[in-house]
């Protein structure tokens, strides 16, 4: 069970009966009694159904195409392929001054080029009455191909990786003293190389987009993670103005990054409705999925240690290797987690990456941080070995005062605590250190342990609130709902900062026709949204306090906003002075409703939010590193016959600042943990190394954790506000994936004796 500590918050902050509570999810029911609708399940009168061609090649030129057969089937409106494909804008060059530009999947203009860039690219969209037909026809479309060598295989393709330059977001290399002569020196060291496979997100709802065009107005219905910046990208690919463009996502099913970007299936849908007049849907096939939309690079990562006997740490190096596509895609911030766990003199990091044939990797659950604590993580705990030393010792020993490559604050740390109560409730101090010394009959057993980290971010977010003289209150924004609770949460934040009951409070978002949210990512959702919507309930308290104020007979005449406190549906003057509440101020003064608003969704106010967040963003880099953190605990089994690693037991103690809604955030936090047994033990997307076509695009052979593969989670977190987050609240979402495969790697070991470095960790590995 969650453990749920609740503290005094600081003087200032909202200190409400909401935050913090297990509130059940406010689209609990729609969800699960199915009336929840998602982007395939719009009905429209005249709905065709739509179906991708996809590229057997892995690079070159599109020859031939014979579209009569695909034409013939009964049903099929319309065969669209580069030679008739309407013009389409090209995805846009990367601008700092309009952020949507970093919206697109890839650089490939689909169906506007012959040109082929990966095994699996869509060349060709079929539009049919039914779905079936549509699928039917698409596999009768034949495509002859001129091929051109290609790059695909990761492994080979590494020697050409090139460092990668700085970034205002994350500078990339560190050479802080000199890492290589301090391990050499070391009294203890370790030098090791670790490998991790690409991943794929398998959200529970594959991609699926519903596009209907009216004149030039288009309605697309879309489980995105980013509907402001779909909407610009598709305004612009045709030709269209952004505010005709919707975008409608309440429910998203799953994400976990794969719906930051804007896909080919989105694209060719908005396409295809264009060709053929009629609304248009595309539900994309598992295997649709992952030949259209990125996934996580794999990496290839060295990490080398050295300390005094004491266990002091003298010297790291953090090198890592991964790749991106030719048309697209991101370096990963593999090291970053590097640059902020340890005390270290003399520090060495540096990223590569290499660009090949294949679709652009995207975003994947703690991009960079998941995998690149992977290798930190096992690596301290190899050296723990080496130093004959407790690996939380051996951490604590180490964990620095301020940041150890720029010496700047952290505006919250408190790893230490999070180590200590997960120890505690872990039962840590029974482990025996020996590899191999806790067998239970046939199963030997191990504890691992490892260090979670996560940067924490904020974004811009436009928000309106409508408090009406029914003391109901209406919260406006385009945020977004993957499964994560952001509704609920934001529901419980407005009720407090109004002292309304979280029953009075609906939220709206999910629509890009609402004031413009923030993207779902980095964690950095429910930040970006409680910032702008304190402010605008501060907005909105003054509005009431002036209506009142100018009443002869307000007992609130003469108050100033900061004596005011906003509880039991009113304001009032200090914890017991006089007051009124919402309906007798806004009765008496005839008003139905009054609004307050933050930001503004003009082009100017557009601007002007990204300059002020860019702003911000910079300052708070220069003063402050920001982060969530905690400590990984786990058990795992392993077969001594078989090599089957079960994982027994699972502890997770996290300091993720304020907590706003136990159920929500502990949901997170387990989810975190699932996704990253499934990273340690089965997920490997795996690739045909001649042509780089995936050849396991389906749930049959992608292994993802099964309800049966996860043990009990306790989760544990320390609810301590970070004083320079709103509320003091840091994101959740990407923290808890972080070191889970390390402390399985970790425990593993301590089970058998063995160190896999490669993930993931199968059973031939062990034998
Ligand atoms: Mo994310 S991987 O920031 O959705």
């Amino acid at each position: 069970m969650t453990d749920v500590q609740t503290r005094e918050l600081p003087a200032g902050r909202t200190t409400g009966r909401n935050v913090g509570r297990p509130i059940d999810r406010v689209d609990g029911t729609a969800k699960t009694t199915g009336a929840a609708r998602y982007a395939a399940e719009y009905p429209y009168p005249g709905l065709t159904h739509a179906a991708l061609v996809h590229a057997t090649i892995s690079r070159g030129r599109i020859t031939s195409v014979d579209t009569a057969e695909a034409a013939a089937v009964p049903g099929v409106l319309a065969v669209i392929t580069h030679l008739n494909a309407p013009a389409m804008k090209p995805p846009p060059p990367v601008s700092p001054l309009n952020l949507s530009t970093l919206v697109s999947g890839t650089t490939v203009n689909y169906l506007n080029t012959d040109e082929v860039h990966w095994d699996g690219q869509p060349v060709g969209v079929v539009v049919a009455e039914t779905r079936e037909a549509a699928l039917r026809a698409a596999a009768l479309v034949r495509v002859g191909y001129r091929e051109l060598p290609a790059t695909v295989d990761f492994a080979a393709g590494q020697g050409d990786a090139r460092p990668e330059k700085s970034s205002p977001i994350q500078p990339g290399a560190v050479a802080k003293g000199d890492a290589a002569a301090a391990i050499a020196a070391a009294a203890v060291s370790v030098d090791v190389r670790y490998t991790t496979p690409p991943h794929h997100h398998n959200a529970i709802e594959p991609h699926a987009t519903t596009a209907v065009w009216d004149g030039d107005r288009l309605t697309v219905h879309e489980g995105s993670q980013s509907i402001a910046w779909m909407r610009s990208h598709l305004a612009l690919r045709f030709g269209v103005p952004a505010a005709g463009v919707r975008v409608i996502s309440p429910y998203v099913g799953g994400a976990f990054g794969g719906k930051g970007m804007v896909w080919a299936g989105t694209v060719l849908t908005v396409l295809a409705a264009r060709v053929t007049g009629r609304p248009v849907r595309l539900a994309l096939t598992r295997e649709g999925v992952y030949r259209t939309v990125g996934g996580r690079t794999p990496s290839a990562q060295r990490v080398a240690l050295g300390a005094s006997a004491d266990g002091a740490l003298t010297g790291l190096i953090h090198t890592s290797v991964t790749r991106t596509g030719r048309v697209g895609g991101m370096p990963e911030q593999v090291t970053s987690a590097s640059r902020h766990l340890y005390d270290v003199p003399n520090i060495t990091l540096q990223q590569a990456t290499v660009p090949l044939d294949l679709l652009s990797n995207t975003a994947m659950r703690a991009p960079g941080e998941s995998i690149g604590t992977f290798a930190l993580e096992a690596a301290i705990d190899e050296l723990a070995c080496e130093l004959d030393m407790d690996p939380i010792l051996l951490r604590m020993r180490n964990e620095p005062a301020r940041d150890p490559v720029d010496g700047k604050r952290f505006a919250h740390r408190m790893l230490r605590e999070a180590y200590a109560l997960g120890a505690e409730r872990f039962g840590w101090p029974e482990r025996t250190p020996r590899p191999g010394s806790m067998r239970d009959g046939k199963w030997l057993v191990g504890m691992g342990v490892a260090t979670a980290y996560h940067p924490s971010w904020q974004f811009s977010a436009n928000v309106t609130v409508r408090l009406a003289a029914d003391g109901t209150v209406v919260v406006r924004c385009g945020f977004h709902e993957m499964g994560m609770g952001g509704a609920t949460a934001q529901a419980q934040i407005a009720a407090d900062a109004l002292g309304v009951p979280f029953e009075a409070v609906r939220v709206e978002y999910g629509d890009s026709d609402l004031p413009t949210g923030p993207a779902a990512g980095g964690s950095a959702q429910t930040a970006s949204v409680a910032a702008g919507l304190l402010a605008a309930c501060e907005k909105l308290k003054r509005s009431v306090l002036a209506l009142a104020r100018r009443s002869g007979d307000s007992p609130l005449r003469g108050r100033r906003p900061h004596d005011l406190q906003a509880r039991d549906g009113g304001l009032w003057a200090g914890a017991s002075g006089p007051g009124e509440t919402y309906a007798a101020i806004l009765g008496r003064a005839g008003r139905a409703s009054v609004e307050a608003r933050v930001g503004s969704d003009t082009r100017a106010g557009e601007i002007l939010g990204q300059a002020k967040f860019i702003a911000k963003f910079l300052r708070d880099r220069r003063r402050w590193v920001k982060a969530a953190c905690g400590a990984q605990f786990c058990e795992v089994r392993v077969d001594s016959d078989t090599g089957e690693v079960r994982v027994s037991r699972w502890v997770g103690s996290f300091d993720v600042g304020t907590v706003i809604n136990a159920k929500t955030t502990a949901g997170q936090l387990r989810g975190g943990i699932v996704m990253g047994i499934g990273m340690a033990l089965s997920e490997e997307t795996l690739l045909d190394p001649r042509t780089g076509r995936i050849m396991n695009p389906n749930l049959a052979e992608y292994h993802v954790p099964v309800h049966a593969d996860i043990p009990p989670i306790d989760v544990h977190y320390l609810n301590e506000p970070d004083p320079t987050m709103p509320l003091g609240l840091i994101g959740v979402g990407e923290v808890s994936i972080t070191g889970v495969a390390a402390a399985i790697s970790n425990a593993v070991y301590h089970a058998t004796g063995k160190r896999v470095r490669d993930l993931p960790i199968t059973l031939d590995k062990l034998l």
